[in-house]
């Protein structure tokens, strides 16, 4: 399958055809996600929770997202990828901005970056966008800025809240954003963003109006246990899955069933009698 591009998410935005979106982190699950036949991959600063056990995404460095966003660009050479700027990477200056989303680009072939932040950013996604990069604007519960929001709660609940997110929204699309994802709002601020917009928009928990979905591929397999956010739909249960598998090698092991006849290298024929022979003249 060609790899889509964002003219082609942007002609599905019109003809009403979902566009979806997963998370990975490593060559194995982008393998996965390109078989099954997924529009779009990103390699979210999630990782921090899901692959280093961080509390939160504060802690991810530029370093640690180019290594996995590497990784999962040689898992899924057909997708388009998107890269995800970590927590001081963007937020000090436009050309510190620049110079960490071209990271993305030289070291990982990316297709697109994505940072959080509505209004206050736009300086941010000009800069990068007029180096020639393409950006998707994040609003809504913006995990990197949870200790302001009071913590991973829902937001445009109220009409005021709600109104502040349109603004946000309408910003990042006028600094000349390709995508907008929306995470944690309501149902009602989703499908308004989404018709608003002429960019596509994506939820993550913000309910089915949106032109296109994501979730955390830990969350949707059942690798991730810590919490599940509403949001989420689990379609597996691996962590069950691969610690019953691990109880079962340990019982094999334990109990001599592993290795078996069928997972040992066999001599060439009639080579284990001559090397008897030459052991007995030892
Ligand atoms: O880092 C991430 O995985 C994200 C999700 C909210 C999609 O930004």
């Amino acid at each position: 399958m060609a790899k889509k591009s964002i003219l082609d998410f942007q002609k599905m935005k019109t003809e009403g055809e979902k566009i979806t979106w997963l998370t990975a982190y490593d060559y194995p699950t982008a393998q996965f996600e390109e078989r099954a036949g997924i529009d779009m991959i990103l390699v979210g600063d999630s990782l921090g929770m899901c692959v280093y056990g961080y509390s939160g995404t504060v802690p991810v460095t530029m370093d640690q997202c180019i290594v996995h966003t590497e990784a999962v660009r040689r898992g899924a050479p057909n997708t388009f990828v998107v890269g995800d700027m970590p927590f001081l990477s963007y937020q000090t200056t436009p050309a510190d901005a620049v110079r960490n989303a071209g990271r993305f680009y030289k070291e990982a072939g990316v297709d697109a970056i994505k940072l959080e932040g509505g209004r206050r950013v736009t300086k941010v996604i000009e800069a990068i966008v007029n180096s020639g990069m393409v950006v998707c604007g994040h609003i809504g519960l913006t995990p990197q800025s949870t200790g302001q929001l009071g913590g991973y709660k829902a937001q445009g609940r109220t009409a005021q809240s709600a109104l502040e997110l349109i603004e946000d929204a309408r910003a990042v699309q006028k600094a000349g954003a390709s995508f907008l994802l929306l995470e944690a709002v309501t149902p009602e601020v989703g499908k308004f963003i989404t018709e608003d917009l002429e960019i596509p928009v994506y939820s993550i928990g913000a309910g089915p109006y949106c032109d296109g979905q994501i979730l955390i591929v830990s969350d949707i397999l059942g690798i991730w246990e810590a919490f599940t956010p509403k949001f989420v739909k689990k379609y597996a249960h691996m962590a069950e899955e691969s610690v019953k598998a691990i109880q079962d090698y340990i019982r094999d092991v334990r109990e001599g069933k592993f290795p078996a006849d069928e997972h040992c290298y066999k001599m060439v024929a009639g080579e284990a009698e001559k090397l008897k022979e030459l052991l007995k003249q030892e």
